[in-house]
Parts: structure tokens; sequence; C-alpha cells
């Protein structure tokens, strides 16, 4: 297996960051890179006073958080991000241009031996290796939102991924403390979002159909089937944003009508009403 001790994460979004954090609380070196310095700072932020929350509630001792800030840092620079990277997670933002211009660049600034992984739950990545020198080393990590918390990571090997990639990435998502499961074959929204995508579905339209509020279709999806969020307060949590182009990318690449984001997800993105991150969602938030 590839020994991995620095972990390089592309993109400091929701995603980003947290798995930056996470990856330096499974003790590797870490390093987040946005091209933005104010949305670094803005996600450095959030992992502070995430770590201050952890330790005030006395779930992170004030070493291993002292520990994991060694390990942390954040920059605006790619080369110096990927340079000596051993493996680097990207987690831009889902649109293929963006990530086949990132993975072409990070394939030449990252070590020959590195593998390059992807955080997308929408693209394979046969769909970034070719803009690289080393399909071979390259897979999907798709981690679950938030990162800090959910303990599934989906590996997906594309045809030419190698044994020795797999094996590694799914060493490096174990010792994060993670619960990852294998995908040999690559398939439009893996396992875990083709579940929810279900459920989404017949969420939007018993509440199209006024069969019942989403509030009330919210709570039984919790009281009756005990997951821990409804769909709506779900979809506000990962972003209308995110549900909305995952949607339009899986139907650009299946041509399957079933597959387009629904009228009501449009009507929403176009609004700029993405969930929480905006403050108005499906359901409105105070701050
Ligand atoms: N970031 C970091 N930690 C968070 C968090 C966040 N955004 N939200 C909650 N937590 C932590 C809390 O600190 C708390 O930790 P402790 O118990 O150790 O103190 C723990 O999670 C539980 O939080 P709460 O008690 O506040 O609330 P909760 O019990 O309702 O849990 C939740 C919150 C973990 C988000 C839970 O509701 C849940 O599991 N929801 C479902 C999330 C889910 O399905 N995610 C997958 C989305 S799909 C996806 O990401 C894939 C994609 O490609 C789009």
């Amino acid at each position: 297996m590839t020994e991995v001790k620095k972990i390089a994460v592309i993109g400091s979004g929701a995603m980003g960051r947290q798995i930056g954090m996470v990856a330096a609380l499974g003790g590797f070196d870490a390093v987040v890179q946005d091209i933005s310095a104010d949305a670094v700072s803005q996600a450095e932020q959030a992992m502070k006073e995430w770590v201050d929350g952890r330790v005030a509630k006395g779930r992170l001792d004030a070493g291993q958080a002292d520990a994991a800030w060694s390990r942390l840092r954040f920059t605006t620079d790619l080369r110096e991000a990927v340079g000596d990277a051993d493996l680097v997670i990207e987690a831009a933002t889902e649109k293929l241009d963006i990530k086949r211009r990132v993975f072409a660049q990070i394939d030449e600034l990252a070590p020959g031996h590195a593998i390059l992984t992807t955080n997308s739950s929408t693209y394979g990545s046969s769909s970034v290796a070719d803009a690289t020198k080393r399909p071979e080393k390259v897979c999907n990590m798709h981690f679950f939102n938030p990162a800090l918390v959910m303990k599934a990571v989906e590996v997906v090997r594309h045809p030419d991924t190698s044994d020795d990639t797999v094996d590694t990435v799914m060493a490096v998502a174990r010792q994060m403390g993670k619960l990852p499961v294998l995908l040999n074959k690559e398939i439009p929204g893996f396992i875990a979002n083709r579940l929810m995508g279900a459920l989404r579905s017949e969420a939007i339209d018993l509440f199209e159909q006024g069969i019942a509020s989403l509030e009330d279709i919210d709570v039984a999806a919790k009281s009756a089937l005990g997951h821990p969020m409804g769909p709506f307060e779900l979809m506000d949590l990962v972003g209308i944003d995110v549900t909305y182009l995952i949607r339009e990318a899986t139907f650009d690449m299946t041509g399957d009508e079933r597959e387009k984001p629904h009228p009501l997800i449009t009507e929403k993105y176009e609004a700029g009403e993405f969930g929480r991150k905006t403050g108005k969602g499906w359901y409105s938030y105070a701050d």
C-alpha cells in the first residue's frame, strides 16, 4: 500500500474544511486549500469554533485539539498544498469543467506516488482520471455531510483504478475513524444518494400533491422510520444548490428524464434559496 502521511484537501467549503479536520484528528498532516482567501479564513474560523465547542463540551481534550491544530493548515497556494502530499482529496464545486482543471493542475504539482481522489458523488472518477497521467491512482472518496460526524465514506473505483489505490484509500478512511464501503463499478449517485434520492422524490411528490405539509412529512420520516432528519431538513442541510447540481449533472450523463431536478427544486435554486447556508430553503433560519 502507498504510505500516506500528508493529505491535501482542495476546496474549503462545508465538506472540504471538515474533511481536513477529520484527517488531522485521524493523525495525518493535513492542508486545506481554496482559491479565495476569504473562503479559507472562514473555513479556519468555523473549524476553530467547532474544536472549541468540542473541548468545552468535553468531547475532545485540549491536548488532542492542540495536536490536531499542529497538523492542520489552511492555504490559498495549490503548489504548497499538494507539492508533498501523499493523498489529495478534491472537494471543489460539483462542476465537471472545474474538477477536470483542478485534476490536471494537481497532477502537475503533486508527487508521482500521490493518490488523487474526488469527494464528488455526481461524477465517477473516470471523468477526471483522464485529465491526469496517473489514472490508476485516481478514485472517488465520498464523504457525507457533516463529514465530522457521518461515518460513511464511499470509495468508488473506475475501470483503471489499481488495487493499491483502493486498499490505500480504504485504509486511510478507517484511520480517520470512518466506515468505508467499496463500489466496484461507477454508477450515478453511488449507494447512499440513490437511496436518499428515492426518498426525496417521494417526499416532494407528497408535498406537491398537498397530501401533507413538509413539516409533517419530515416528522413521519423521523418518527415512523427512525431517520435522524426528515428529507426536507436534510436537503436544507446538504444544500438545495448541491441537490440541484447533482440532479442536473446526472440527467446530463444519463439522459434519463427521471433524474432531472424536480421543478420545486429548480424554483428554489433559481431563487437562491439553498437551505441553511442562505438562511432559507424549505424552512427559514433566523441567523
Ligand atoms: N458539523 C459538525 N458536527 C455537527 C454538525 C455539523 N454541521 N451538526 C451536528 N454535529 C454534531 C454535534 O456537535 C453533536 O455531537 P456530539 O453529540 O458528539 O456532541 C452531534 O453531531 C449530534 O448533533 P445534535 O445533537 O445537534 O443533533 P442531531 O442529533 O440531530 O444530529 C446530525 C445532527 C448528525 C446532522 C443528524 O441529524 C444526522 O445524522 N442527520 C442526517 C445527515 C445525513 O443524512 N447526512 C448525509 C447527507 S447526504 C450527503 O452528504 C451526500 C451528498 O453527496 C450530498
